[in-house]
């Protein structure tokens, strides 16, 4: 099987500074993506990159003295800087500005406006200046004619436009909400999406006039229309498309969109739309232009309780992401974010005794405990070679671990990122309850005396040892630092979930007992070695780290 697999990333506004949004985004995509690779049957293509042809980045860059466009390429060395940091494995960080975006983008426009799907019209709407999109009659007037997002007071424009008839697809894609059920998630959001698109859809205008006023020079030309630059939104919806529009990429097509709420309706209904409308406008051309697999709308993050904004000034910003990695590791950030994230239909909170708990919990006293609790035992009672496996096997942690790959590629398969990693925690707290109920430290004291209390303490300590390796592969691509470095410490090979990684694939890896099970006799850790711990304990009692 050759599957191929394409994440993205909404492109984020290279005005802004890396925040956890942006983070959290690009690492939950990103843990998709490691964890595609771990499944091991096909290529693996994971996209993000920065949305650069906005107003305001033409403001800004006016206001510090720079260039529109160097503005834009000192912006988004931060956003490349800050998913770097976070451990992010995307195969290509697009920029609207570049040439290999503009020159397709103006391709499938072209297109069509050939095909009569776009054409020159007038329009007269509510405006959000703020957000730089118009918004309906009804969500205008539901928001109190100011801005859903920021508050700031709706304008009523009329301008020449150019528009995409979006209602013409208004049936074909109601059809497809309903026949796939996956396609928008959650499933609060598709209900969302299924009762505004009820209320009919209106066209949506795809251009700006050009006039004196710089901020309205910066933007891809209209083809054949100089006058006109196209807006800012229709041309980010085409990163998707473009960066992949070439001849070795193309297969990767259709993606899987990571996005939050505030612009799930662009990618929900007007992106897929717009694709409808390019593969009938040129089927030739655009026969591989599906409907995206999914769209995964998540909700918010706000900090301890509040929400978090420009005028308070409490965004938990990059800087922050970085202290708590320098004090905790970059893995216990990952894990929170991924962990304790708004992946559902409500917000979640960043708070510091939240991270505390949870790290605490999962990390220092669940995985990191557990694994140098049997890596030390083994280390002192069979001189740190791995037990062989005496006698039949039947207890809860081996029945808790049989098909558990093939579960986890499921619950992956449904994009439920929280299930998925529950399954290697879950293992880890099977195999710490099994040393509560057998008590391989006192069966110890009896091994001298008693070969059989040798065996049984060999076996409990191999099924122990086991699970710990199947856990931490598939717990590997939210914290794929410790996970590797879990595997170095024990001589395994190495497990990687990085680009171009190559193993086993995941059925197999995570296979108790299987080809890639710990061999006895393997030196797991050195004779009367103290394993160093994954995770340091915290003190709850600390400050937050600056
Ligand atoms: N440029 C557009 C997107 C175009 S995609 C074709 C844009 N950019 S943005 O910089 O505002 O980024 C919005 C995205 O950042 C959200 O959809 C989400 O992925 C992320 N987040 C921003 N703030 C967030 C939170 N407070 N919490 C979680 N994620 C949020 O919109």
């Amino acid at each position: 099987m050759n599957q191929h697999t394409y994440i993205t990333t909404p492109i984020y506004y290279v005005n802004d500074r890396p925040h956890i949004g942006h983070c959290y985004t690009t690492t939950v995509a990103d843990a998709f993506a490691r964890l595609a690779r771990l499944r091991g049957t096909g290529p693996v293509f994971f996209l993000t990159g920065t949305d650069e042809h906005a107003d305001k980045v033409v403001t800004n860059a006016l206001a510090n003295k720079f260039t529109p466009i160097q503005w834009a390429d000192k912006n988004a060395e931060q956003f490349k800087l800050a998913f770097a940091f976070m451990g992010a494995t995307n195969d290509d960080f697009i920029r609207t500005t570049q040439e290999r975006h503009t020159s397709r983008v103006r391709g499938y426009i072209a297109a069509l406006i050939k095909s009569g799907d776009i054409y020159l019209g007038d329009y007269s709407g509510w405006y959000d200046p703020s957000q730089e999109e118009y918004l309906t009659e009804t969500v205008a007037k539901d928001a109190g004619f100011v801005s859903p997002v920021t508050g700031q007071p709706l304008i009523k424009r009329t301008e020449k436009n150019y528009f995409f008839n979006l209602a013409k697809y208004e049936q074909r894609l109601l059809q497809h909400i309903e026949a796939h059920k996956g396609f928008i998630q959650p499933e609060s959001r598709r209900n969302e999406v299924l009762g505004r698109l009820r209320d009919g859809l209106q066209p949506v205008p795809v251009s700006r006039a050009i006039t004196d006023d710089p901020a309205t020079q910066f933007g891809i030309r209209i083809p054949g229309d100089d006058s006109h630059r196209i807006y800012v939104w229709i041309d980010a919806l085409f990163n998707y498309l473009s960066t992949i529009d070439t001849d070795d990429r193309r297969a990767f097509w259709p993606p899987v969109h990571f996005l939050a709420k505030d612009i799930l309706w662009f990618h929900a209904v007007v992106w897929p739309a717009l694709l409808m409308a390019l593969h009938d406008a040129d089927p030739k051309t655009y026969s591989f232009v599906k409907l995206p697999r999914a769209v995964y709308a998540h909700s918010y993050w706000v900090r301890e309780g509040r929400k978090m904004s420009k005028s308070l000034g409490n965004f938990v910003e990059i800087e922050t992401l970085r202290a708590y990695a320098d004090k905790y590791s970059l893995d216990a950030v990952r894990w929170y974010l991924l962990t304790q994230g708004p992946l559902g239909s409500t917000d979640a909170d960043f708070s510091h005794a939240k991270f505390v708990e949870i790290y605490n919990a999962n990390l220092a006293n669940g995985l990191g405990n557990c694994a140098s609790r049997v890596a030390n035992m083994i280390g002192k009672y069979f001189a740190g070679q791995v037990p062989a496996p005496a006698g039949p096997i039947t207890n809860e942690v081996e029945s808790f671990a049989a098909g558990i790959a093939e579960r986890y590629l499921a619950l992956a398969d449904e994009l439920n990122l929280d299930a998925a990693l529950a399954l290697g925690t879950g293992l880890i707290s099977k195999v710490d309850q099994f040393i509560n109920d057998t008590q391989p430290f006192k069966l110890a004291k009896t091994i001298e005396q008693n070969p059989a209390a040798r065996d049984r303490l060999g076996q409990i300590l191999y099924i122990c040892a086991e699970a710990i390796r199947i856990a931490t592969v598939l717990l590997s691509p939210a914290i794929p630092g410790k996970a590797a470095h879990l595997f170095k410490a024990w001589g395994l090979p190495a497990l990687d979930t990085s680009i171009g990684a190559a193993h086993a694939p995941l059925t197999e890896l995570a296979r108790f007992g299987g080809d890639h099970a710990l061999k006895p006799g393997h030196r797991l850790i050195g004779d009367n070695v103290k394993p160093e711990p994954l995770f340091l304990r915290a003190d709850p009692a600390e400050a937050p780290p600056a």
